[in-house]
């Protein structure tokens, strides 16, 4: 098929050159610049957008996946929309495992897209067989012709980053950026973005944010697992290690409350028009705290810290900017 001029081949090839824009008025007063990498200016609205294609491609070629095969996740939503563009596209079904902790608009955006969603109890071990991860596992086994993206373990998930992400965060910022700072889940963006830019120039600080409740911060810390508790924000934190994170990818793990993720949140989209969710509230929120902290480390001077946006708000705003929602949970608006 011939693609007319200007136009690109299908909205896969849409994914990706997302723009980095300089904050504004969060982080004034702040000894630092700090951007924002807008991923959620993806076409299925995250940086998992990113890992759609490369999870399987990679299932393709190695045989995983089949033609009319079924492709089966756990996930928070965003990675099942980053699935389910590319599935759209060459005609695989979806079914998509998710904890009930997330928003009613993401099981419908999952649902719009195609994929048949099942709901899981929250708050279980992620050994209990009720837990997403569990049901996830469980379906692969009993549907025919399907393929487990397993995004927690799925080493395209990270490569995804370390190919796509990181290169074009270097040749946007180069030698003039200073530190990363972005939140964590699977540990795919952080690991693979980490490993390209620390072999172009190791000096480049790359600071994982973690929410209070999440097991990362006390990890990297003590080396030891910490138990976990439930926290509010959506998508990011684990209460379990992934095989996709290298927790040697990290300089420094910066810890945030819900609160804080939250009123970021809300303030980027008032204060910096950025229409993002609380995972990029957290990764900013993070950024100021790190710049505060080690500040001493730049020698006077203001570092260039950039940051991710790793979703729409469309997703939350039933949530974060539904002024109920925060009162009746706790949450100062
Ligand atoms: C909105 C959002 N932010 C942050 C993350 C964390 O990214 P990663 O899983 O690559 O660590 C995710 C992952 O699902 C996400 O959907």
């Amino acid at each position: 098929m011939t693609v007319m001029k200007g136009a690109l081949p299908s909205v896969i090839e849409a994914i990706g050159s997302t723009p980095i824009v300089q904050l504004q008025n969060v982080s004034k007063g702040v000894h630092a610049d700090i951007y924002a990498k807008c991923e959620h200016m993806n076409p299925g609205g995250s940086v998992k957008d990113r890992i759609g294609p490369n999870i399987i491609q990679t299932a393709e070629r190695e045989g995983l996946l089949k033609p009319g095969g079924t492709i089966i996740e756990a996930t928070s939503g965003n990675t099942g929309l980053g699935l389910a563009m590319v599935a759209a596209l060459r005609g695989y079904k979806c079914i998509f495992v998710m904890a009930d902790k997330q928003s009613e608009e993401k099981r419908n955006a999952l649902r719009a897209a195609g994929a048949e969603v099942v709901i899981c109890p929250t708050n279980v071990e992620p050994e209990d067989p009720r837990s997403y991860y569990s049901v996830a596992n469980r379906l692969a086994e009993e549907t025919p012709n399907s393929f487990y993206a397993s995004q927690y373990y799925n080493p395209a998930n990270p490569e995804a980053h370390y190919v796509g992400t990181g290169p074009e965060i270097w040749e946007q910022c180069g030698e003039e950026m200073d530190a990363l700072v972005l939140s964590i889940g699977t540990g795919g963006t952080v690991s693979g973005i980490s490993k390209y830019l620390k072999e172009r120039r190791p000096e480049i600080q790359i600071i994982g944010v973690d929410p209070i409740g999440s097991i990362y911060h006390d990890l990297f810390y003590t080396g030891e697992m910490p138990p976990a508790h439930s926290y509010f924000v959506e998508v990011i934190g684990e209460d379990f290690l992934p095989g996709t994170i290298d927790m040697k990818s990290m300089d420094d793990v910066v810890q945030v409350t819900d609160q804080e993720c939250f009123t970021m949140a809300r303030r980027l989209n008032r204060e910096e028009g950025l229409f993002v969710g609380g995972s990029s509230g957290a990764a900013v929120a993070g950024a100021l705290k790190y710049a505060e902290k080690f500040a001493h480390k730049f020698e006077g001077r203001r570092p260039n810290i950039v940051t991710i946006m790793c979703d729409n708000h469309n997703r939350y705003l039933s949530k974060i900017f539904n002024d109920a929602w925060m009162t009746e949970n706790g949450f100062d608006l």
